[in-house]
């Protein structure tokens, strides 16, 4: 029997294998090109269903509607092949069909279950741990992983990785010295392994070290930016470290030289060009027409409503950039989806209309209608996808709004909670002094 590099049953060719082990190895670091392996292998043994397999999963994971058209053709030449696959193949297929269906839950307790049946089977760990990001499932980050933990040992390939798996899912559950922990011991043995790096940069970033975060970056860049699909995010993380030490000229220079890198071809950059530049621009700084640069692209995939945290970042560069027509046509995309099936319908319901309708009235200066669509949406924020990093751009903008609206409790709330988190943040202190000048009301 043909199996994987850990002893996972494949029914493809012995050469097969060996490529899958490649081209799945760049995906669990984000290298490039796993996609470009695939195509390689396909090229010469199109008969290989794990490759598309594969292949549809890892373009379905970019929960991007410019790569569907690349998931439905490997899903039907999945499909196809599936009933010559084996069960755990067929699991493969049956998981990104039911993500392509728009059923994320489903697809990602496939993707678990395979790793139940297959412990070692690492791919399976990272598309659920995929899917439970993409759903917000912070304690699931952690599980799936931990439930596979006794099955592996630190010789096994790919334990590194796991490990960073492992200190992403920690950190999101706010077990931090656990989570800085596995993520050091996964750099220090594979200092490409930029998703450990990242779960440290989590850590730092929810601790409020800036400093510390910022030196940890710039000191473990040489080893995870090179050939990486997913450096962006991590200069994205620095730029945040950056504005945390009020070096807001060092964030706009990590936007221009690295976050916008990519051109922001795709959803996953572009959701991080947005999230950066909407932080600056609510506290005031001019980012100078940076907001062109992500209009279009948003424009581009706007109408399709596939991800509702997509949606509301596309919502920020049309708020800040003033394009009403485009806001309108973003909270129209969302009604339809919200009134739609998948999980997508959920998200746009319960989290991407309500924050959509609240970074509109922003934009419109009316910021008390900000707060009361943001503010009861935040504690359930995570039901739309995200990190705890990625969704503090909501109790930013509450910060915010609530200051601009005048309301002197409300601000001193919002404020309390910042400084709790972040005491040494300048833009924490900066909101503090001016909820201070607010005027609390009478008392009746
Ligand atoms: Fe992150």
């Amino acid at each position: 029997m043909t199996t994987d590099l850990r002893g996972n049953p494949l029914t493809c060719t012995a050469d097969a294998a060996r490529r899958l082990d490649v081209a799945i190895g760049k995906f669990h670091i984000y290298q490039a090109d796993p996609v470009g392996e695939l195509d390689a292998l396909l090229a010469e043994q199109p008969d290989c269903v794990m490759a598309h397999a594969l292949r549809a999963s890892v373009f379905a994971t970019t929960t991007d509607k410019a790569f569907e058209a690349e998931v439905q053709r490997s899903l039907a030449l999945a499909k196809a092949l599936a009933p010559r696959g084996n069960a755990r193949e067929r699991a493969y297929v049956a998981a990104v069909r039911r993500w392509a269906d728009g059923d994320l839950a489903a697809a990602t307790e496939t993707w678990g279950g395979i790793a139940i049946a297959h412990p070692t089977d690492l791919l399976a760990v990272q598309f659920a741990q995929l899917g439970d990001f993409f759903m917000g499932q912070s304690q699931m980050l952690r599980d799936r992983v931990a439930r596979v933990l006794p099955s592996w040992h630190r010789d096994m390939p790919g334990y590194g990785y796991l490990r960073g798996m492992h200190a992403f899912g920690l950190e999101e559950c706010g077990d931090y010295a656990q989570a800085e922990a596995a993520g050091r011991e996964a750099i220090a043995l594979d200092p490409r392994d930029g998703w450990a790096a990242h779960a440290v940069a989590h850590v730092m970033e929810m601790q409020g070290r800036p400093a510390e975060g910022a030196a940890f970056m710039r000191a473990t860049a040489p080893g995870w930016s090179p050939d990486s699909m997913f450096a962006y995010h991590n200069w994205w993380h620095l730029a945040l470290f950056c504005i945390d030490q009020g070096d807001i000229p060092g964030a706009l220079c990590l936007f221009d030289e690295r976050v916008s890198a990519g051109g922001f071809g795709q959803a996953l950059e572009a959701i991080d060009g947005s999230a950066l530049l909407w932080r600056l621009w609510v506290l005031g700084h001019d980012v100078g027409d940076r907001w062109s640069l992500l209009q279009q692209p948003w424009g581009a995939r706007m109408s399709h409503g596939v991800y509702a945290f997509n949606d509301v970042h596309a919502m920020m560069a049309f708020v800040a950039s003033g394009d009403r027509a485009a806001q309108q046509a973003t909270i129209e995309t969302l009604e339809r989806a919200a009134s739609g099936r998948g999980t997508n319908a959920m998200m746009s319901r319960d989290v991407g209309l309500p924050l959509a309708r609240g970074l509109a009235a922003f934009g419109q200066g009316d910021y008390g209608a900000a707060v009361r669509h943001i503010l009861p949406t935040r504690g359930i924020a995570n039901r739309f996808g995200g990190s705890h990093a990625q969704r503090d751009v909501l109790s930013w903008t509450l910060c915010e709004a609530a200051i601009r609206a005048g309301d002197a409790p409300m601000a001193e709330a919002m404020v309390a909670e910042r400084l709790a988190a972040k005491e040494g943040s300048p833009v924490a202190q900066g909101w503090a002094m001016r909820a201070k000048t607010l005027t609390r009301p009478l008392a009746a």
